[in-house]
C-alpha cells in the first residue's frame, strides 16, 4: 500500500447548513483511493508523524482549499447554447432552440466536440461533481460517460426519455416507448460495465410533458429494479405546472409519486411551484431539489421557496441548469441563490397603497449558499464528498487570490480568513481556481 499524500494549507468548508469552518495550517492526508484518512491541526496527535510519513505538498501562501462544487442540474448538450435565447418562454425555447440543438447529438463528431469542451470547462470552473441530462441518443450519451471517465470528473448521467408525440417533435423523439425504456436499460448496463464508482447512470424522464404514462410507469419500475438515481424537472414554470394538472389532475409531485419516481435517489430540478404539502411528500420520500436560481429567473419568472423547503426537511443542492442558466461557473449560482432569496423576502407589490413586503423569512446568506453548492449537493446525491472529513473523498479546488487574471481583492490586516472566504464566493473568477482534484487526483 502506498503512503498517503498530504496537503498542508488553509481548508474551508461548510460542515452543516449555515455554518462555515476554516482550518488553518491543516494537514489533510489522502490515500491512494482518494479517501481522506486524516485532517490534523498542528496541536493534534499524529500531526508531526503525518508530516514526515508521506509526501507533503504545501499550498501557496494565502491560498484557500475548498470542496469542489457539486452542480445538481446540467444539460450537457446545451453547453454550446450558453448565453443564447434567454428571452423566450420555456415552451418556445424548448421547441425552437433547445430540441433542434439536442437533435444534433445524433452526430457523434458534434457530440465529441461539445462534450469535451463542456467537461473541460466545468472542471476548470471547479465543478468536481455534475448531475447530467444528456440527450435521447445512446451513442452520444455513452460518449459523455467516456469523456467524464477519461477527464476524471465525478458524473451522474442520464439518457433523456422523450417518447410523447404530442410534445416532442419528429426530429427529436424516442422511436417508441419500448425503445426509450430499452435505451435507458442499455445505458445503465453500459455505465455499470465501466466499473468505476465515479460514473453513475440516472433514470431521466425529461419532464412529464415529454413522456407518455407508459414510459413514466416503465421508468418507475426500472428505477426500482436497478436502484438508480432519478432526475426530472418539476414545478418549473406556469405552463409546465398547469400542463400536468390538466393531464393528470394533480401536481407533478403527486404524479411522479404515483409512478414510483420519488425515491431517496430522486433529484427534481426547479420546484418553484411546490406547495407545502408537496414539500412534505418530498421530505418523506427523501427526494431532493436542484435549486436553479438563474434559470428560474429567465424561464419561470419565479423564485424557488428555498427556505420553506429546507424548513420542511427537503434536501437541496444548487444547479446551473446550463443553458437555461447562462453560466457554467457555479459561484454565479451561489450569488444568484442569495440574491433571489432576498427578492423573495423583500419584493414589493406596487399596486397596493401600503405594500406588504414579499414572503417573510425567506432569505439565506452566503454560508447556506456555499453549503448548497458543496455538501448540500453531495448529500442529495448520497455521495461521500463535499467536506474535509475523514472518510470522504478528496474532491477539492485551490483558490489562489494572487492568480494572474483573478478578480479577488484580499487585504492582509483587514480581511479575516472568513472574510476572504466570503469574498471568494462573491467575487472570485475562474482564473482564481488554479488546481482541481477529484478523488485525490489532480484533474486541472
Ligand atoms: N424542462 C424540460 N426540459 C427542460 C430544459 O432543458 N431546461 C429547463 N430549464 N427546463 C426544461
Ligand atoms: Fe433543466
Amino acid at each position: 500500500m502506498q503512503r498517503p499524500r498530504s496537503y498542508l494549507g488553509r481548508f474551508c468548508h461548510a460542515p452543516e447548513r449555515g455554518r462555515v469552518e476554516c482550518l488553518e495550517d491543516t494537514l489533510v492526508s489522502v490515500d491512494e483511493d482518494g479517501r481522506i484518512v486524516s485532517v490534523l491541526r498542528p496541536s493534534d496527535d499524529g500531526y508531526n508523524r503525518a508530516m514526515t510519513e508521506g509526501p507533503v505538498e504545501s499550498m501557496p501562501r494565502g491560498a484557500y482549499v475548498l470542496p469542489g462544487f457539486c452542480d445538481l442540474h446540467v444539460h450537457a448538450p446545451q453547453w454550446p447554447q450558453i448565453g443564447k435565447a434567454l428571452h423566450v418562454p420555456l415552451e418556445v425555447w424548448l421547441q425552437q432552440h433547445t430540441f433542434p440543438l439536442e437533435a444534433r447529438y445524433s452526430d457523434l463528431a458534434f457530440a465529441k466536440t461539445a462534450y469535451t469542451g463542456l467537461v473541460d470547462d466545468l472542471l476548470s470552473n471547479g465543478t468536481t461533481t455534475a448531475l447530467y441530462f444528456a440527450t435521447i441518443h445512446q451513442e452520444a450519451t455513452r460518449l459523455l460517460a467516456d469523456i467524464c471517465l477519461d477527464k476524471g470528473q465525478r458524473a451522474l448521467i442520464g439518457k433523456v426519455v422523450m417518447d410523447n408525440p404530442e410534445q416532442c417533435p419528429d426530429i427529436y423523439r424516442d422511436e417508441s416507448t419500448d425503445d426509450a425504456l430499452r435505451g435507458t436499460e442499455d445505458f445503465i448496463a453500459y455505465v455499470r460495465g465501466l466499473n468505476n464508482d465515479r460514473i453513475k447512470p440516472v433514470v431521466t424522464p425529461r419532464f412529464i410533458p415529454s413522456c407518455t404514462d407508459a414510459a413514466l410507469d416503465g421508468l418507475g419500475e426500472l428505477a426500482r429494479s436497478c436502484r438508480c438515481h432519478i432526475q426530472t424537472h418539476a414545478s418549473e414554470s406556469d405552463w409546465q405546472h398547469r400542463y400536468v394538472f390538466q393531464r393528470h389532475g394533480r401536481s407533478d409531485t403527486d404524479s411522479l409519486d404515483r409512478f414510483g419516481l420519488l425515491t431517496r435517489h430522486t433529484v427534481l430540478a426547479h420546484g418553484n411551484f411546490l406547495s407545502l404539502g408537496n414539500m412534505e411528500i418530498l421530505a418523506a420520500r427523501g427526494s431532493g431539489v436542484a435549486h436553479c436560481p438563474l434559470s428560474n429567473a429567465y424561464f419561470s419568472n419565479a423564485v424557488f421557496p428555498l427556505k420553506r423547503a429546507l424548513e420542511k426537511g427537503v434536501r437541496v443542492g444548487l444547479g446551473s441548469d446550463i443553458s437555461g442558466g447562462p453560466s457554467s461557473f457555479l459561484p454565479d449560482s451561489i450569488r444568484a441563490a442569495v440574491f433571489a432569496s432576498r427578492l423573495l423576502d423583500d419584493g414589493v407589490d406596487c399596486e397596493k397603497d401600503y405594500p406588504e413586503r414579499g414572503i417573510r423569512d425567506s432569505r439565506i446568506d452566503w454560508r447556506t449558499a456555499f453549503y448548497l453548492a458543496t455538501l448540500g449537493g453531495a448529500d442529495v446525491l448520497d455521495l461521500p464528498v463535499g467536506a474535509f472529513e475523514v472518510g470522504r473523498q478528496f474532491d477539492a479546488i485551490l483558490i489562489d487570490p494572487n492568480a494572474r487574471g483573478g478578480s479577488l481583492n484580499l487585504m492582509d490586516g483587514y480581511d479575516s480568513t472568513e472574510d476572504g472566504l466570503q469574498k471568494i464566493l462573491y467575487t472570485a473568477n475562474k482564473a482564481n481556481i488554479t488546481r482541481v482534484w477529484v478523488a485525490g487526483r489532480a484533474v486541472v
